[in-house]
Formats: structure tokens, sequence, C-alpha cells
């Protein structure tokens, strides 16, 4: 090295430490890499509901041919296009010894178009678990608030209250949903008091694929001035959601589902108006826009991205953008209705089998592309295991609830002929 370099080199060494220090600069400081190149696309001849190549959707897809996975519910796995996206973003950042936290601010854009809403009010987490957490801690609740929930929530969405329950003395109210859909509004109204702080839902419930009624319940909210909570676990992907329309305080959700995109990666949503009201619980380099250690200062990011502090995988960030864009090729109109159009396929078949019973309810406004039923007199936790380890066929078990039934996934690399297995499969099941 020259002295000349050398020197660069130690500036530029001690410009980076110094930058490391005061958070956003950092950023300037370290964007050497503009791009990642990628040539990992995915293209359709056409969108047009009725031409689209659903095989050629399904061929994007790792898992073997002949694998009957319905269960994307669980684990959404992602496409060529994802997984090409991670690696080649791994490697060429590897190569460059560089974070590439600056390369996620599309992904923020990708997600806030995808969602109908702004940047600043999105963020890119480990999972929806995490984001409810964040709620949960952020409100800042006291000893005595009440927070609504069902008994229909994931343990991600409940736990983070039941916590709260533990080490503030906060008190969870558990509600039952109405199973049909139509009264779920009312039952949450019904259950709210003078203490109640927030309302805490699953858009679509992971236990009976029902879809509860978002907006209202949001609207519903804000005219009492209690936080509305969603988790949209099940929801993000699945089908068009516009945030601006429904106005959720916050919005949390997994992107390893119906979104196929990387394990590890979550998306997180606060209203704008809270973003300056509501000061962030975990902070660190880039939650601040200004920030002096030797005078203790420190200002907030007007953004919700303040939650992405410290040094992140930008890979599976941009990952996550490229699976949005995967859904975006397809159309997520088009992904809502092949969903839909699976679920009556097999709603309609089950109807031959008396031992059947149907809990996802049959109303398609609380309804979307999951269906859970259950066969009578049966262990059906194990008539799960057996669809898997005799059948071949990949389901989910529910025991939530003790509603001892079994869940159907209906994602867009699924057909119509694995429907027929699975029918198929559940008459003998039945018979014998
Ligand atoms: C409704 C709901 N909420 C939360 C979760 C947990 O998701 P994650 O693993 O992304 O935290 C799940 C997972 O199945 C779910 O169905």
């Amino acid at each position: 090295m020259s002295k000349a370099t050398r020197r660069s080199f130690l500036q530029k060494s001690i410009l980076g430490g110094l930058f490391y220090t005061v958070g956003i600069p950092f950023l300037q400081a370290n964007n050497s890499i503009e791009s990642v190149n990628l040539d990992s696309e995915f293209k359709l001849e056409t969108n047009n509901y009725n031409q689209i190549d659903w095989k050629k959707i399904r061929a994007q897809f790792l898992f073997p041919k002949n694998r009957q996975y319905l269960n994307t519910a669980s684990l959404g796995p992602s496409p060529r296009m994802v997984v090409n996206t991670v690696c080649k973003t791994i490697e060429q950042l590897e190569t460059q010894c560089s974070h590439g936290h600056h390369l996620t601010k599309k992904t923020h854009q990708q997600i806030a178009q995808f969602l109908n809403t702004s940047v600043d009010e999105i963020a890119v987490i480990r999972n929806a678990t995490e984001g409810m957490n964040i709620i949960a801690r952020t409100l800042r609740l006291k000893a005595g608030d009440e927070v609504i929930i069902s008994t229909h929530e994931h343990v991600g969405g409940a736990a983070p209250w039941m916590a709260l329950q533990k080490d503030l003395g906060i008190v969870v109210k558990l509600i039952d949903l109405d199973v049909e859909g139509e009264k779920n509004l009312q039952i949450i109204k019904n259950a709210v008091t003078s203490k109640t702080k927030a309302i805490a839902f699953s858009h679509i419930t992971c236990t009976n694929g029902m879809k509860l009624p978002a907006k209202e319940i949001a609207a519903f909210c804000r005219s009492k001035n209690i936080y509305s909570c969603i988790d949209g676990a099940q929801a993000l992907g699945m089908f068009s959601i516009d945030l601006t329309d429904i106005q959720p305080d916050f919005y949390t959700s997994s992107g390893h589902k119906w979104l196929f995109g990387p394990k590890g990666t979550g998306v997180f949503y606060m209203h704008k108006k809270w973003i300056k009201k509501l000061n962030p619980v975990f902070v660190g380099a880039y939650s601040d826009s200004k920030y002096d250690l030797n005078s203790l200062t420190m200002e907030y990011r007007d953004s919700v991205q303040r939650e992405e502090y410290g040094t992140r995988n930008a890979a599976i960030s941009l990952g996550l953008g490229s699976a949005i864009e995967f859904i975006s090729e397809i159309g997520i109109e088009n992904v809502a209705k092949r969903g839909r159009e699976l679920a009556n396929y097999f709603r309609k078949g089950l109807k031959d089998i008396v031992e059947i019973e149907i809990l996802t309810p049959e109303n398609e406004k609380f309804s979307a592309s999951m269906i859970t039923f259950k066969i009578h007199g049966k262990d059906n936790l194990k008539i799960n295991q057996q669809l898997n380890s005799e059948y071949k066929i990949r389901l989910r078990g529910i025991y939530e609830n003790n509603l001892n039934s079994i869940r159907v996934s209906f994602a867009i690399f699924n057909t119509f002929k694995e429907i027929d297995n699975l029918l198929i499969a559940l008459k003998e099941i039945t018979k014998n």
C-alpha cells in the first residue's frame, strides 16, 4: 500500500468509525454498492385470469413436482426468483464486505406500494410475532388496562399481551368468535369497557381461516380511542390489502407465508399519527435522526424504520421485495381469485362426505383461501399425520381452541388434481 493510499484508507476508516456512531450518516459513508445485480426475474405472458399459465407458476417453486403441499398458512415456499435474490445478494455483499443496509430502501417502497400506504409507515422486521411484541410494548400500558383478544389467536398474536399481563398486570380479555363470521363486529363491541385500550385480532384466523371485518373494527376502535392492532400473518399475500382504506393503528405480518418471502422476514406498519407520539422500545443505529453521545442527545427518525436498528440481513429484505414483485407479476387479485376457486372446489367435494363438518364460514365475505374441516368421531390430529405419512399430503392439524380439526391452504402452486387426491384420501379414511 502506498503512503497516499494508506492515508486515504486511514481517513476512510476513521471517518467510517466516526460515522458509525451517528446512525444515519453511516449509510451515506458506506453505500458503495448502489444496487445488486440480479438476473432473477419472472415474467408471465399474460395476467388475464383465464389465460394464466399456472403450470409455469408451479415450476417456479423448488419443491418436487409430486409433492402435495397444502400448508402455505404455516410456511410458504419461496419461488426461484426470491431464492436467487437472497443468494445473489449475499454473495455480492460478501464480495464487497458490505451490509447493504441502504439497498433495503427499495423493499420499503415495494411494501408501501403493495399495501397502499406511505414508506415511513413501513418497516421490515423478523416475523409477525415480533411485530405484535413491538405493538404490545410500544403502547406503554399500565396495570388494569384491558386488551381484547380472541380465542382464535395464534400464540404469536396472543403471547405478547399475555406477557404484559404477567409483567405489568394488564387484563387480557378473551372473547369467543362467531364461527359463521356475521356477529364478530358486534361481539367485539360488546366486550369493550371504559378500560379497554387495545383490540388485537387476526385479519384471517389461523384456526378456521375466518376473515374478520378489519376496516369496520378499526373504525370502531378509532371512534372509541382504542388502538386497533391487526395480526395479518394469514392475510398478507392472500388477497389485496389497502391500509389507507382499513386505517388500523398497527398491522403486523409474516413475510414467509402467503407472500412466499424469505424465512426471517415480516412486515410492520404503524399509522403515521403515532410515529411522533409513541417512542420506540428498542433503538440503535438507524433509529435516530440526530445522535450525539457526548451531550447524550438523540432524536428518533420520523419513520417506523427506526425499528430496523442495528445490522440486519439486507439479502432477506431484498428477497421480500422480490416476493412482492413475483406476486405482482401474477396480480394479487388473480392470486386471491385462484385461492378462492381452489377452496370452493374443495368445499364442494367435502359436501359428499357426511362425516365431515366444514368450520370455515361459507359466506365469501368471511373467508378466503383456507378451509378447516373436522371429521366427526375421529382424532383429526392423528388423521392429519396419516394424510402426511400414507398419502403424502401435507396439511396442518388444528389443536388451537380445542378445534381438533384439519386446515388446508390453497396457494397459487396448488392444483385441482391435488384436491381430488385429498378428497379420495378423505373418503377412504372416513370409510374405515
Ligand atoms: C395468525 C398468526 N399470527 C402469527 C403467526 C406467527 O407468525 P410468525 O412466525 O411470522 O411470527 C402465525 C403463524 O402461523 C399466525 O397464523
